[in-house]
Protein backbone atom coordinates (compact mmCIF):
# COMPACT_ATOMS: atom_id res chain seq x y z
CA UNK A 1 0.00 0.00 0.00
CA UNK A 2 1.13 3.19 -1.10
CA UNK A 3 0.76 6.70 1.52
CA UNK A 4 -0.94 9.49 -1.06
CA UNK A 5 -0.84 13.01 0.69
CA UNK A 6 -3.38 15.68 -0.14
CA UNK A 7 -4.61 18.85 1.49
CA UNK A 8 -7.82 18.09 1.84
CA UNK A 9 -10.18 14.34 1.21
CA UNK A 10 -13.70 14.41 1.04
CA UNK A 11 -15.54 11.60 1.96
CA UNK A 12 -18.67 11.41 -0.69
CA UNK A 13 -19.29 12.69 -3.70
CA UNK A 14 -22.87 13.50 -3.19
CA UNK A 15 -23.61 16.87 -3.85
CA UNK A 16 -22.28 18.05 -0.19
CA UNK A 17 -18.79 16.11 -1.28
CA UNK A 18 -18.65 17.05 -4.68
CA UNK A 19 -19.49 20.85 -4.60
CA UNK A 20 -17.16 20.78 -1.27
CA UNK A 21 -14.24 19.68 -3.71
CA UNK A 22 -14.65 21.38 -6.78
CA UNK A 23 -14.70 25.05 -4.83
CA UNK A 24 -11.45 23.31 -2.56
CA UNK A 25 -9.83 22.79 -5.99
CA UNK A 26 -11.03 26.01 -6.93
CA UNK A 27 -9.36 27.75 -4.00
CA UNK A 28 -5.95 25.73 -4.86
CA UNK A 29 -6.16 23.07 -2.31
CA UNK A 30 -4.52 19.65 -3.23
CA UNK A 31 -8.30 17.28 -3.18
CA UNK A 32 -9.01 14.12 -3.05
CA UNK A 33 -12.48 12.78 -3.40
CA UNK A 34 -13.43 9.48 -2.21
CA UNK A 35 -16.96 7.43 -3.55
CA UNK A 36 -18.16 3.80 -3.13
CA UNK A 37 -21.56 4.53 -5.21
CA UNK A 38 -21.51 1.58 -7.99
CA UNK A 39 -23.52 1.74 -11.29
CA UNK A 40 -24.80 -1.49 -12.87
CA UNK A 41 -21.57 -2.28 -14.29
CA UNK A 42 -19.57 -1.90 -10.90
CA UNK A 43 -18.06 1.45 -12.49
CA UNK A 44 -17.95 4.93 -10.48
CA UNK A 45 -21.25 6.64 -10.26
CA UNK A 46 -20.69 9.84 -8.45
CA UNK A 47 -23.55 12.35 -7.28
CA UNK A 48 -24.48 10.56 -4.54
CA UNK A 49 -28.59 9.98 -3.69
CA UNK A 50 -29.28 12.77 -5.41
CA UNK A 51 -27.88 11.77 -8.55
CA UNK A 52 -28.37 8.04 -8.48
CA UNK A 53 -31.77 7.41 -6.35
CA UNK A 54 -33.02 11.09 -5.87
CA UNK A 55 -33.43 14.12 -6.94
CA UNK A 56 -32.23 13.60 -10.45
CA UNK A 57 -34.03 10.40 -11.32
CA UNK A 58 -37.21 11.24 -9.41
CA UNK A 59 -37.23 14.60 -11.80
CA UNK A 60 -36.96 12.51 -14.84
CA UNK A 61 -39.65 10.26 -13.74
CA UNK A 62 -42.15 12.90 -12.60
CA UNK A 63 -41.28 14.73 -16.03
CA UNK A 64 -42.16 11.51 -18.19
CA UNK A 65 -45.45 10.86 -16.23
CA UNK A 66 -46.93 14.19 -16.45
CA UNK A 67 -45.99 14.20 -20.20
CA UNK A 68 -48.17 10.88 -19.74
CA UNK A 69 -51.10 12.74 -17.75
CA UNK A 70 -51.32 15.50 -20.01
CA UNK A 71 -51.65 13.83 -22.92
CA UNK A 72 -54.47 12.10 -21.56
CA UNK A 73 -56.24 13.96 -19.81
CA UNK A 74 -55.41 17.84 -21.27
CA UNK A 75 -54.28 17.17 -24.56
CA UNK A 76 -57.74 17.32 -25.53
CA UNK A 77 -58.47 20.84 -24.23
CA UNK A 78 -56.39 22.00 -26.95
CA UNK A 79 -57.56 20.34 -29.59
CA UNK A 80 -55.04 17.72 -30.06
CA UNK A 81 -56.61 14.30 -30.60
CA UNK A 82 -54.47 11.08 -29.67
CA UNK A 83 -55.57 7.63 -30.46
CA UNK A 84 -53.72 4.64 -28.79
CA UNK A 85 -51.81 6.26 -25.87
CA UNK A 86 -49.57 3.78 -24.37
CA UNK A 87 -47.08 3.55 -21.64
CA UNK A 88 -43.69 2.07 -22.20
CA UNK A 89 -42.20 1.82 -18.37
CA UNK A 90 -38.96 -0.38 -19.72
CA UNK A 91 -38.49 2.91 -22.03
CA UNK A 92 -39.37 5.41 -19.34
CA UNK A 93 -36.86 3.80 -16.83
CA UNK A 94 -34.08 3.60 -19.87
CA UNK A 95 -34.15 7.53 -20.07
CA UNK A 96 -34.15 7.87 -16.45
CA UNK A 97 -31.20 5.60 -16.30
CA UNK A 98 -29.37 8.04 -19.44
CA UNK A 99 -30.25 11.19 -17.43
CA UNK A 100 -28.69 9.80 -13.83
CA UNK A 101 -25.66 8.25 -16.00
CA UNK A 102 -25.15 12.37 -18.11
CA UNK A 103 -24.41 13.64 -14.17
CA UNK A 104 -22.21 10.89 -13.50
CA UNK A 105 -20.71 11.42 -15.90
CA UNK A 106 -20.70 15.28 -15.86
CA UNK A 107 -19.31 14.87 -12.27
CA UNK A 108 -16.16 12.41 -13.29
CA UNK A 109 -15.36 15.24 -15.97
CA UNK A 110 -15.54 18.07 -13.61
CA UNK A 111 -12.93 16.15 -11.35
CA UNK A 112 -10.74 16.03 -13.99
CA UNK A 113 -11.14 19.65 -15.20
CA UNK A 114 -10.47 20.72 -11.35
CA UNK A 115 -7.65 17.85 -10.76
CA UNK A 116 -9.43 16.18 -8.37
CA UNK A 117 -7.94 12.92 -7.72
CA UNK A 118 -11.12 10.46 -7.38
CA UNK A 119 -11.00 7.33 -5.44
CA UNK A 120 -13.64 5.08 -6.17
CA UNK A 121 -14.11 3.06 -2.76
CA UNK A 122 -15.10 2.74 0.62
CA UNK A 123 -13.20 5.34 2.75
CA UNK A 124 -13.11 4.63 6.68
CA UNK A 125 -10.67 6.51 9.39
CA UNK A 126 -7.52 4.82 9.76
CA UNK A 127 -5.81 6.85 12.39
CA UNK A 128 -4.86 10.18 13.24
CA UNK A 129 -1.18 11.35 13.89
CA UNK A 130 1.21 14.07 13.50
CA UNK A 131 -1.92 16.44 12.38
CA UNK A 132 -2.90 14.49 9.78
CA UNK A 133 -5.71 12.11 9.67
CA UNK A 134 -4.93 8.79 7.54
CA UNK A 135 -7.91 7.06 5.47
CA UNK A 136 -7.89 3.96 4.02
CA UNK A 137 -9.99 3.51 0.90
CA UNK A 138 -11.26 -0.48 -0.16
CA UNK A 139 -12.52 -0.59 -3.45
CA UNK A 140 -11.17 -1.09 -7.30
CA UNK A 141 -7.26 -0.41 -5.51
CA UNK A 142 -7.11 -0.10 -1.80
CA UNK A 143 -4.91 2.24 -0.63
CA UNK A 144 -4.42 4.56 2.31
CA UNK A 145 -4.72 8.29 2.07
CA UNK A 146 -3.62 11.55 4.40
CA UNK A 147 -4.64 14.67 4.74
CA UNK A 148 -4.85 18.02 7.45
CA UNK A 149 -8.40 18.41 6.61
CA UNK A 150 -11.23 16.23 6.00
CA UNK A 151 -14.90 16.66 4.79
CA UNK A 152 -17.37 14.22 5.60
CA UNK A 153 -20.11 14.18 3.20
CA UNK A 154 -21.51 10.77 3.49
CA UNK A 155 -25.43 11.26 3.02
CA UNK A 156 -27.78 9.34 4.39
CA UNK A 157 -30.05 6.34 3.64
CA UNK A 158 -33.77 5.27 3.31
CA UNK A 159 -35.34 4.81 6.87
CA UNK A 160 -37.27 1.56 6.99
CA UNK A 161 -40.11 0.73 9.48
CA UNK A 162 -39.26 -2.32 11.98
CA UNK A 163 -40.65 -5.80 10.41
CA UNK A 164 -40.78 -4.84 7.05
CA UNK A 165 -37.17 -4.82 5.76
CA UNK A 166 -36.32 -3.39 2.13
CA UNK A 167 -36.21 -5.94 -0.34
CA UNK A 168 -36.47 -3.68 -2.85
CA UNK A 169 -39.35 -5.71 -4.74
CA UNK A 170 -42.79 -5.68 -2.77
CA UNK A 171 -41.50 -3.19 -0.03
CA UNK A 172 -39.67 -0.16 -1.65
CA UNK A 173 -37.44 2.32 -0.52
CA UNK A 174 -36.53 5.26 -3.02
CA UNK A 175 -34.48 2.97 -4.94
CA UNK A 176 -37.00 0.47 -5.34
CA UNK A 177 -39.94 2.93 -6.38
CA UNK A 178 -37.97 4.65 -9.39
CA UNK A 179 -37.28 1.26 -10.67
CA UNK A 180 -41.01 -0.61 -10.75
CA UNK A 181 -40.95 -2.36 -13.88
CA UNK A 182 -44.58 -2.13 -14.99
CA UNK A 183 -47.60 -0.13 -13.43
CA UNK A 184 -48.53 -1.89 -10.25
CA UNK A 185 -52.61 -1.51 -10.62
CA UNK A 186 -52.31 -1.03 -6.46
CA UNK A 187 -49.62 1.07 -4.72
CA UNK A 188 -48.86 1.72 -1.10
CA UNK A 189 -47.26 4.36 0.15
CA UNK A 190 -46.48 4.30 3.56
CA UNK A 191 -45.75 8.34 4.72
CA UNK A 192 -47.03 11.34 2.98
CA UNK A 193 -43.97 13.69 3.22
CA UNK A 194 -42.04 14.51 0.16
CA UNK A 195 -41.12 10.93 -1.79
CA UNK A 196 -44.31 9.89 -0.64
CA UNK A 197 -46.37 12.84 -2.40
CA UNK A 198 -43.75 12.74 -5.83
CA UNK A 199 -43.15 9.18 -5.96
CA UNK A 200 -46.93 8.22 -5.21
CA UNK A 201 -47.60 11.21 -8.10
CA UNK A 202 -45.58 9.35 -10.66
CA UNK A 203 -47.50 5.98 -10.51
CA UNK A 204 -50.61 7.38 -10.03
CA UNK A 205 -50.42 8.96 -13.60
CA UNK A 206 -49.28 5.90 -15.17
CA UNK A 207 -52.27 4.12 -13.73
CA UNK A 208 -51.81 2.76 -10.61
CA UNK A 209 -54.62 2.61 -7.74
CA UNK A 210 -52.28 4.82 -5.13
CA UNK A 211 -53.09 5.18 -1.41
CA UNK A 212 -50.58 7.42 1.19
CA UNK A 213 -50.98 6.43 4.80
CA UNK A 214 -50.05 9.05 7.21
CA UNK A 215 -49.08 8.47 10.61
CA UNK A 216 -49.47 12.29 11.40
CA UNK A 217 -52.97 14.10 11.69
CA UNK A 218 -51.75 17.10 9.61
CA UNK A 219 -51.13 17.27 6.28
CA UNK A 220 -47.48 18.46 5.06
CA UNK A 221 -47.04 20.15 8.81
CA UNK A 222 -43.73 22.09 7.82
CA UNK A 223 -45.87 23.63 4.94
CA UNK A 224 -47.45 26.82 5.56
CA UNK A 225 -51.28 25.37 6.59
CA UNK A 226 -53.65 27.41 3.54
CA UNK A 227 -51.20 26.41 1.05
CA UNK A 228 -51.15 22.50 2.40
CA UNK A 229 -55.05 22.58 2.13
CA UNK A 230 -55.07 24.09 -1.17
CA UNK A 231 -52.62 21.23 -2.36
CA UNK A 232 -54.86 18.72 -0.39
CA UNK A 233 -57.42 19.59 -2.14
CA UNK A 234 -55.78 19.15 -5.41
CA UNK A 235 -54.06 15.91 -4.60
CA UNK A 236 -57.57 14.92 -3.57
CA UNK A 237 -59.06 16.12 -7.09
CA UNK A 238 -56.38 14.00 -9.27
CA UNK A 239 -57.24 10.96 -7.30
CA UNK A 240 -54.18 10.33 -4.72
CA UNK A 241 -55.75 8.66 -1.68
CA UNK A 242 -53.99 10.14 1.35
CA UNK A 243 -55.33 9.13 4.42
CA UNK A 244 -54.11 10.84 7.65
CA UNK A 245 -53.54 9.99 11.17
CA UNK A 246 -52.94 6.30 10.51
CA UNK A 247 -50.92 4.13 13.08
CA UNK A 248 -49.37 1.07 10.76
CA UNK A 249 -49.20 -2.13 12.46
CA UNK A 250 -48.47 -5.22 10.73
CA UNK A 251 -47.09 -5.51 7.44
CA UNK A 252 -46.67 -8.87 5.78
CA UNK A 253 -45.36 -9.29 1.91
CA UNK A 254 -46.00 -12.42 -0.07
CA UNK A 255 -45.81 -13.98 -3.20
CA UNK A 256 -49.07 -11.73 -4.12
CA UNK A 257 -48.09 -8.31 -2.74
CA UNK A 258 -48.03 -6.74 0.61
CA UNK A 259 -51.10 -6.46 3.05
CA UNK A 260 -50.67 -3.76 5.87
CA UNK A 261 -52.65 -3.74 8.81
CA UNK A 262 -53.23 -0.27 10.15
CA UNK A 263 -55.63 1.83 12.86
CA UNK A 264 -57.15 4.58 10.90
CA UNK A 265 -57.83 8.25 12.38
CA UNK A 266 -60.76 6.66 14.09
CA UNK A 267 -59.20 3.82 15.12
CA UNK A 268 -61.24 1.22 13.50
CA UNK A 269 -58.61 -1.59 12.23
CA UNK A 270 -57.93 -1.70 8.36
CA UNK A 271 -56.11 -3.71 6.21
CA UNK A 272 -54.31 -2.03 2.89
CA UNK A 273 -53.51 -5.14 0.03
CA UNK A 274 -51.02 -3.11 -2.57
CA UNK A 275 -48.85 -5.47 -5.25
CA UNK A 276 -46.06 -2.76 -4.24
CA UNK A 277 -44.89 -0.96 -0.96
CA UNK A 278 -43.19 2.08 -0.91
CA UNK A 279 -41.60 2.84 2.65
CA UNK A 280 -40.96 6.49 2.93
CA UNK A 281 -41.23 7.85 6.58
CA UNK A 282 -37.75 10.13 6.22
CA UNK A 283 -34.11 9.05 5.83
CA UNK A 284 -30.97 8.53 8.66
CA UNK A 285 -27.79 9.74 8.03
CA UNK A 286 -25.17 7.54 6.87
CA UNK A 287 -21.77 6.89 9.23
CA UNK A 288 -21.97 3.22 8.23
CA UNK A 289 -18.21 2.19 7.48
CA UNK A 290 -16.91 5.34 8.39
CA UNK A 291 -14.80 4.34 11.35
CA UNK A 292 -15.69 7.20 13.29
CA UNK A 293 -15.07 5.41 16.80
CA UNK A 294 -11.15 5.16 15.97
CA UNK A 295 -10.51 8.91 16.03
CA UNK A 296 -13.49 9.53 18.14
CA UNK A 297 -15.86 11.72 15.91
CA UNK A 298 -18.97 12.58 17.85
CA UNK A 299 -22.29 11.50 16.53
CA UNK A 300 -25.03 12.44 18.10
CA UNK A 301 -28.35 10.11 19.31
CA UNK A 302 -29.99 9.82 15.73
CA UNK A 303 -26.19 8.50 14.36
CA UNK A 304 -25.79 12.13 12.97
CA UNK A 305 -22.52 13.55 12.63
CA UNK A 306 -22.58 16.43 15.29
CA UNK A 307 -21.39 19.48 14.07
CA UNK A 308 -21.38 23.58 14.96
CA UNK A 309 -22.86 26.68 12.71
CA UNK A 310 -19.66 26.19 10.64
CA UNK A 311 -19.92 22.26 10.14
CA UNK A 312 -17.11 21.37 11.82
CA UNK A 313 -17.27 18.59 14.02
CA UNK A 314 -15.42 17.89 17.45
CA UNK A 315 -12.30 17.10 15.64
CA UNK A 316 -9.85 19.79 14.94
CA UNK A 317 -10.16 19.89 11.15
CA UNK A 318 -12.64 17.30 10.45
CA UNK A 319 -15.38 19.02 8.90
CA UNK A 320 -19.03 17.33 7.97
CA UNK A 321 -21.86 18.84 5.45
CA UNK A 322 -25.40 17.69 3.96
CA UNK A 323 -27.46 14.94 4.86
CA UNK A 324 -25.26 13.39 7.58
CA UNK A 325 -25.64 16.32 10.20
CA UNK A 326 -28.66 18.40 11.17
CA UNK A 327 -30.76 20.84 8.61
CA UNK A 328 -33.15 20.12 5.92
CA UNK A 329 -31.86 17.21 4.00
CA UNK A 330 -32.06 18.95 0.61
CA UNK A 331 -29.37 18.64 -2.03
CA UNK A 332 -28.88 22.41 -2.37
CA UNK A 333 -28.68 22.83 1.05
CA UNK A 334 -26.01 19.86 1.19
CA UNK A 335 -24.03 22.06 -1.84
CA UNK A 336 -23.83 25.40 0.42
CA UNK A 337 -22.51 23.90 2.90
CA UNK A 338 -19.70 22.08 0.93
CA UNK A 339 -18.83 25.37 -0.51
CA UNK A 340 -18.75 26.91 2.83
CA UNK A 341 -16.46 24.56 4.27
CA UNK A 342 -13.99 24.92 1.55
CA UNK A 343 -13.93 28.49 1.81
CA UNK A 344 -13.57 28.15 6.03
CA UNK A 345 -10.46 25.91 5.15
CA UNK A 346 -9.35 28.74 3.11
CA UNK A 347 -9.37 31.18 6.15
CA UNK A 348 -12.67 32.55 4.60
CA UNK A 349 -16.13 33.75 6.88
CA UNK A 350 -18.95 32.45 4.73
CA UNK A 351 -22.29 31.29 6.34
CA UNK A 352 -25.28 29.52 5.17
CA UNK A 353 -28.28 31.04 5.80
CA UNK A 354 -30.91 28.40 6.66
CA UNK A 355 -33.96 30.96 6.63
CA UNK A 356 -33.34 31.26 3.02
CA UNK A 357 -32.43 27.73 2.04
CA UNK A 358 -36.09 27.01 -0.59
CA UNK A 359 -37.97 23.90 -0.27
CA UNK A 360 -39.70 22.50 -3.30
CA UNK A 361 -42.33 19.54 -3.78
CA UNK A 362 -42.43 18.81 -7.63
CA UNK A 363 -45.86 17.58 -7.41
CA UNK A 364 -48.26 18.70 -10.01
CA UNK A 365 -49.24 21.36 -8.52
CA UNK A 366 -45.63 21.91 -7.26
CA UNK A 367 -45.42 23.59 -3.77
CA UNK A 368 -42.41 25.72 -3.34
CA UNK A 369 -41.63 27.77 -0.05
CA UNK A 370 -38.81 29.93 1.92
CA UNK A 371 -39.19 31.70 4.79
CA UNK A 372 -41.52 31.42 7.91
CA UNK A 373 -44.98 30.13 7.58
CA UNK A 374 -48.14 31.68 9.20
CA UNK A 375 -48.28 29.31 11.61
CA UNK A 376 -44.65 29.91 12.76
CA UNK A 377 -44.89 33.48 12.94
CA UNK A 378 -47.93 33.44 14.76
CA UNK A 379 -46.64 31.13 17.29
CA UNK A 380 -43.49 33.75 17.62
CA UNK A 381 -46.65 36.18 18.00
CA UNK A 382 -44.82 38.17 15.76
CA UNK A 383 -46.84 41.11 13.44
CA UNK A 384 -47.32 40.35 10.25
CA UNK A 385 -49.12 41.44 7.31
CA UNK A 386 -50.36 38.61 4.27
CA UNK A 387 -50.97 38.88 0.84
CA UNK A 388 -52.24 36.14 -1.34
CA UNK A 389 -52.84 36.01 -5.14
CA UNK A 390 -54.42 33.11 -7.19
CA UNK A 391 -53.08 31.91 -10.21
CA UNK A 392 -56.52 31.71 -11.36
CA UNK A 393 -56.05 35.22 -12.02
CA UNK A 394 -53.26 35.32 -13.98
CA UNK A 395 -53.20 35.23 -18.08
CA UNK A 396 -50.17 33.31 -18.02
CA UNK A 397 -51.80 30.66 -16.63
CA UNK A 398 -54.71 30.67 -18.15
CA UNK A 399 -53.42 29.98 -21.28
CA UNK A 400 -50.97 27.74 -19.72
CA UNK A 401 -54.21 25.93 -18.85
CA UNK A 402 -53.03 25.46 -15.47
CA UNK A 403 -54.77 27.96 -12.85
CA UNK A 404 -54.85 25.41 -9.42
CA UNK A 405 -53.17 27.44 -6.37
CA UNK A 406 -51.56 30.48 -5.36
CA UNK A 407 -48.75 32.90 -4.00
CA UNK A 408 -48.66 33.95 -0.67
CA UNK A 409 -46.47 36.66 0.86
CA UNK A 410 -46.02 37.32 4.36
CA UNK A 411 -44.42 40.70 5.34
CA UNK A 412 -42.97 42.15 9.08
CA UNK A 413 -46.07 44.56 10.05
CA UNK A 414 -43.72 47.45 10.58
CA UNK A 415 -40.66 47.15 8.74
CA UNK A 416 -42.89 45.07 5.72
CA UNK A 417 -39.89 43.23 4.93
CA UNK A 418 -40.43 39.74 3.61
CA UNK A 419 -40.83 37.24 6.19
CA UNK A 420 -42.20 34.23 4.04
CA UNK A 421 -43.21 32.98 0.88
CA UNK A 422 -45.47 30.01 0.19
CA UNK A 423 -46.54 28.57 -3.75
CA UNK A 424 -48.91 26.06 -4.34
CA UNK A 425 -49.13 26.23 -8.41
CA UNK A 426 -47.32 25.62 -12.28
CA UNK A 427 -43.68 26.42 -11.78
CA UNK A 428 -43.70 27.35 -8.04
CA UNK A 429 -40.07 25.34 -8.14
CA UNK A 430 -38.71 28.50 -10.51
CA UNK A 431 -40.75 31.22 -9.08
CA UNK A 432 -39.58 30.83 -5.47
CA UNK A 433 -35.88 31.97 -6.66
CA UNK A 434 -37.28 35.39 -6.77
CA UNK A 435 -38.67 35.22 -3.56
CA UNK A 436 -35.30 33.64 -1.91
CA UNK A 437 -33.34 36.31 -3.70
CA UNK A 438 -35.51 38.95 -2.42
CA UNK A 439 -35.68 37.63 1.45
CA UNK A 440 -31.78 37.21 1.14
CA UNK A 441 -31.67 41.37 0.16
CA UNK A 442 -34.23 41.58 2.91
CA UNK A 443 -36.36 43.51 0.59
CA UNK A 444 -39.78 44.44 1.52
CA UNK A 445 -42.71 43.33 0.08
CA UNK A 446 -43.16 47.05 -1.64
CA UNK A 447 -40.13 46.24 -3.56
CA UNK A 448 -41.47 43.25 -5.42
CA UNK A 449 -44.60 45.12 -5.71
CA UNK A 450 -42.32 48.28 -7.79
CA UNK A 451 -40.39 46.31 -9.52
CA UNK A 452 -41.54 45.49 -13.26
CA UNK A 453 -42.11 41.80 -14.09
CA UNK A 454 -42.84 40.82 -17.68
CA UNK A 455 -45.94 40.10 -18.73
CA UNK A 456 -47.80 37.70 -19.24
CA UNK A 457 -45.63 35.62 -16.59
CA UNK A 458 -46.72 33.73 -13.80
CA UNK A 459 -44.10 35.56 -11.74
CA UNK A 460 -46.96 38.59 -11.97
CA UNK A 461 -48.41 36.73 -9.41
CA UNK A 462 -45.37 37.18 -6.78
CA UNK A 463 -45.58 40.84 -7.75
CA UNK A 464 -49.40 40.80 -7.44
CA UNK A 465 -49.22 38.56 -3.61
CA UNK A 466 -46.55 41.64 -2.78
CA UNK A 467 -49.35 44.10 -4.06
CA UNK A 468 -51.96 42.30 -2.00
CA UNK A 469 -49.66 42.55 1.36
CA UNK A 470 -50.96 46.44 0.96
CA UNK A 471 -54.47 45.17 0.14
CA UNK A 472 -54.04 46.25 -3.83
CA UNK A 473 -53.88 43.87 -6.30
CA UNK A 474 -54.72 44.84 -9.90
CA UNK A 475 -55.69 41.98 -11.49
CA UNK A 476 -58.15 40.64 -8.26
P1 LIG B 1 -25.58 11.91 -0.69
O1 LIG B 1 -26.14 12.50 -1.90
O2 LIG B 1 -26.35 10.83 -0.02
O3 LIG B 1 -24.13 11.39 -1.06
C1 LIG B 1 -23.35 10.68 -0.17
C2 LIG B 1 -22.34 9.88 -0.95
O4 LIG B 1 -21.36 9.38 -0.05
C3 LIG B 1 -22.92 8.66 -1.66
O5 LIG B 1 -22.47 8.63 -3.01
C4 LIG B 1 -22.36 7.48 -0.90
O6 LIG B 1 -22.12 6.34 -1.72
C5 LIG B 1 -21.04 8.05 -0.41
N1 LIG B 1 -20.50 7.39 0.79
C6 LIG B 1 -21.12 7.18 1.97
N2 LIG B 1 -20.27 6.61 2.86
C7 LIG B 1 -19.09 6.47 2.21
C8 LIG B 1 -17.83 5.97 2.58
N3 LIG B 1 -17.59 5.53 3.82
N4 LIG B 1 -16.85 5.96 1.66
C9 LIG B 1 -17.05 6.42 0.39
N5 LIG B 1 -18.23 6.92 -0.01
C10 LIG B 1 -19.23 6.95 0.89
N6 LIG B 1 -33.18 17.14 -2.48
C11 LIG B 1 -33.42 18.28 -3.14
O7 LIG B 1 -32.86 19.32 -2.79
N7 LIG B 1 -34.26 18.31 -4.21
C12 LIG B 1 -34.90 17.20 -4.65
O8 LIG B 1 -35.65 17.25 -5.62
C13 LIG B 1 -34.68 15.99 -3.97
N8 LIG B 1 -35.28 14.86 -4.35
C14 LIG B 1 -35.04 13.70 -3.69
C15 LIG B 1 -35.72 12.56 -4.09
C16 LIG B 1 -35.50 11.36 -3.42
C17 LIG B 1 -36.24 10.13 -3.86
C18 LIG B 1 -34.57 11.32 -2.35
C19 LIG B 1 -34.29 10.03 -1.64
C20 LIG B 1 -33.89 12.44 -1.95
C21 LIG B 1 -34.14 13.65 -2.60
N9 LIG B 1 -33.51 14.83 -2.21
C22 LIG B 1 -33.78 16.00 -2.86
C23 LIG B 1 -32.55 14.86 -1.09
C24 LIG B 1 -31.11 14.85 -1.64
O9 LIG B 1 -30.92 13.71 -2.45
C25 LIG B 1 -30.12 14.83 -0.48
O10 LIG B 1 -30.40 15.90 0.40
C26 LIG B 1 -28.70 14.97 -1.01
O11 LIG B 1 -28.38 13.92 -1.87
C27 LIG B 1 -27.70 15.00 0.15
O12 LIG B 1 -26.43 15.14 -0.37
P2 LIG B 1 -25.14 14.59 0.41
O13 LIG B 1 -23.99 14.98 -0.42
O14 LIG B 1 -25.20 15.03 1.81
O15 LIG B 1 -25.31 13.01 0.44
P1 LIG C 1 -40.34 13.26 4.96
O1 LIG C 1 -39.77 13.64 6.26
O2 LIG C 1 -40.55 14.29 3.92
O3 LIG C 1 -41.76 12.58 5.18
C1 LIG C 1 -41.93 11.45 5.97
C2 LIG C 1 -43.40 11.35 6.34
O4 LIG C 1 -43.61 10.07 6.92
C3 LIG C 1 -43.82 12.38 7.36
O5 LIG C 1 -45.00 13.01 6.93
C4 LIG C 1 -44.01 11.57 8.63
O6 LIG C 1 -45.01 12.10 9.49
C5 LIG C 1 -44.42 10.22 8.06
N1 LIG C 1 -44.15 9.09 8.94
C6 LIG C 1 -43.04 8.86 9.68
N2 LIG C 1 -43.14 7.69 10.33
C7 LIG C 1 -44.34 7.16 9.98
C8 LIG C 1 -45.01 5.95 10.32
N3 LIG C 1 -44.48 5.05 11.12
N4 LIG C 1 -46.24 5.73 9.78
C9 LIG C 1 -46.82 6.64 8.93
N5 LIG C 1 -46.22 7.80 8.60
C10 LIG C 1 -44.99 8.05 9.09
O7 LIG C 1 -39.44 12.06 4.43
P2 LIG C 1 -39.33 11.35 3.01
O8 LIG C 1 -40.52 11.61 2.19
O9 LIG C 1 -38.93 9.97 3.30
O10 LIG C 1 -38.12 12.10 2.35
C11 LIG C 1 -36.88 12.17 3.03
C12 LIG C 1 -36.23 13.47 2.77
O11 LIG C 1 -35.68 13.49 1.45
C13 LIG C 1 -37.15 14.67 2.81
O12 LIG C 1 -37.35 15.14 4.11
C14 LIG C 1 -36.40 15.67 2.01
O13 LIG C 1 -35.47 16.29 2.84
C15 LIG C 1 -35.69 14.80 0.98
N6 LIG C 1 -36.42 14.88 -0.27
C16 LIG C 1 -36.53 16.09 -0.88
C17 LIG C 1 -37.22 16.23 -2.05
C18 LIG C 1 -37.36 17.58 -2.63
O14 LIG C 1 -36.66 18.48 -2.21
N7 LIG C 1 -38.23 17.76 -3.61
C19 LIG C 1 -37.86 15.09 -2.71
C20 LIG C 1 -37.73 13.86 -1.95
C21 LIG C 1 -37.02 13.78 -0.80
Amino acid sequence: MTTKQFDIIVIGAGPGGYIAAIRAAQLGFSVACVDEWKNAKGGPAPGGTCTNVGCIPSKALLQSSEHYEQAGHHFADHGIGLKDLTIDVAKMLDRKDNVVKQNNDGILYLFKKNKITFFHGRASFAAAKDGLYEIKVVGAADEVVCAKDIIIATGSNARALPGAPFDEVNILSNDGALNIGAVPQKLGLIGAGVIGLEMGSVWRRLGAQVTVLEGLPTFLGLVDEQIAKEAKKAFDKQGLKIELGVKVGEIKSGKKGVSVAYANAKGEAQTLEVDKLIISIGRVANTIGLNAEVVGLKLDERGAIVVDDDCKTNLPNVWAVGDVVRGPMLAHKAEEEGVTVAERIAGQHPHVNFNTVPWVIYTSPEIAWVGQTEQQLKAQGRAYKAGTFPFLANGRARALGDTTGMVKMLADAVTDEILGVHIVGPQASELIAECVMAMEFRASSEDIARICHAHPSLSESTKEAALAVEKRTLNF
